[in-house]
């Protein structure tokens, strides 16, 4: 017995010396270590050793074991020890280097002057609100007052979807769904894409409006007057001169468009603004009777004013850009100015 045992030992530690990788370790271990490996097995033969030779075979086992165990330990430890170094030498960084620049990424010009926009409002107590750009006629035009044979219907100037889907227009439509929704006091602005067939150095098939509407009871022309003249003057200057001018849109009574003096010329006279000193800013209007009714509101009790405007204007007017086109182009040499 003395002797299977000095051939199991030198069994195990031959195939130790030739063992590589932790697995091996791992699988010899358990081959003769293990509860059902080939030590526990020399073990059970106890039985047919001399009773005088039982003591000392006794106390072999234990010895091989635990040498073998300790030589197990040990390579395992030498086996981690290698990976940590072939990992600390794979990643070794040369902190002399010197660093590498990061490229920032910055927001579009169109989305600058919206966010712009929208927080001069929220400042003034409006929420942020958005619609659908696949919109229903009824809603980009029937509740709008704009009757079936306004122009701004014709095939021309609308992309169709179906025969009651548009791509809308404009941003309006979003100040109905939302009236159609709450009470008064309502004040929302509603940013987002809008779609025309239309497409030269000032008209892309595709650009940004925002809407904004509030209605409460007793709201007035004047308090149209006195947002959009805070609103105006914070995006183009306190000393920017602003003139109310008669107008018409279908959903508002009455209506105004309002011209700022022009940023190029200071109201002189240029290209820009067609020799008139005005720039058109943006159209709005006392909502009209008729868009209350078709949200069921009570316009003997609640008035309001709204306001539409088109975002990249305001962009080209504050930067100086003179072909609308250029926003989506996604140039980087026109992108990276902003
Ligand atoms: N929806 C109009 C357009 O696209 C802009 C507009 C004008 C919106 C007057 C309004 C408004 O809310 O009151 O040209």
């Amino acid at each position: 017995m003395i002797e299977e045992l000095e051939a199991f030992r030198q069994k195990a530690e031959g195939e130790l010396a030739k063992a590589v990788t932790e697995e091996a370790l791992l699988d010899i271990r358990t081959r003769y270590l293990g509860r059902k490996g080939l030590l526990t097995g020399l073990l059970r033969n106890i039985a047919s050793v001399p009773p005088e030779e039982k003591p000392l075979f006794g106390k072999r086992c234990n010895e091989v074991k635990e040498a073998l165990s300790a030589r197990i330990d040990l390579l395992l430890a030498e086996q981690a020890s290698a990976k940590r170094d072939a990992v600390l030498l794979r990643e070794r960084i040369d902190a002399t280097l010197p660093g590498r620049g990061v490229r920032y990424g910055r927001l579009h010009p169109v989305t600058q002057v919206r966010e712009e926009i929208c927080s001069i409002f929220a400042g003034l107590g409006f929420s942020v609100v958005e619609g659908p750009e696949v919109e229903q006629d009824y809603y980009n035009f029937e509740a709008l007052n704009i009757p079936k044979d306004h122009p701004a219907r014709d095939m021309q100037d609308t992309f169709y979807v179906e025969d009651n889907i548009v791509l809308r227009t404009h941003t309006s439509p979003v100040q109905v769904r939302i009236m159609e929704k709450t009470r008064p006091p309502v004040r929302i602005l509603s940013p987002g894409r809008v779609y025309r067939r239309d497409s030269d150095i000032s008209h892309t098939p595709m650009f940004h409006q925002i809407e904004g509407l509030l209605v409460d009871r007793g709201v007035t022309f004047g308090d149209l007057k006195g947002v959009l003249t805070v609103f105006l003057k914070q995006v183009f200057g306190e000393d920017t001169a602003l003139r109310f001018r008669p107008s018409f849109f279908p959903f508002t009574e009455p209506s105004a468009e309002v011209d700022i003096r022009c940023v190029m010329c200071s109201g002189k006279g240029c290209r820009v603004c067609g020799q008139t000193g005005w720039l058109e800013i943006l159209g709005s209007g006392m909502v009209d009777p008729e868009v209350f009714r078709n949200v069921g509101y009570d316009p003997e009790e609640f008035t309001g004013f709204a306001f539409g405007l088109g975002l990249e204007r305001i962009a080209m007017l504050k930067y100086g850009i003179s072909d609308i086109r250029l926003f989506f182009e996604n140039d980087l040499r026109f992108l990276e100015q902003f």
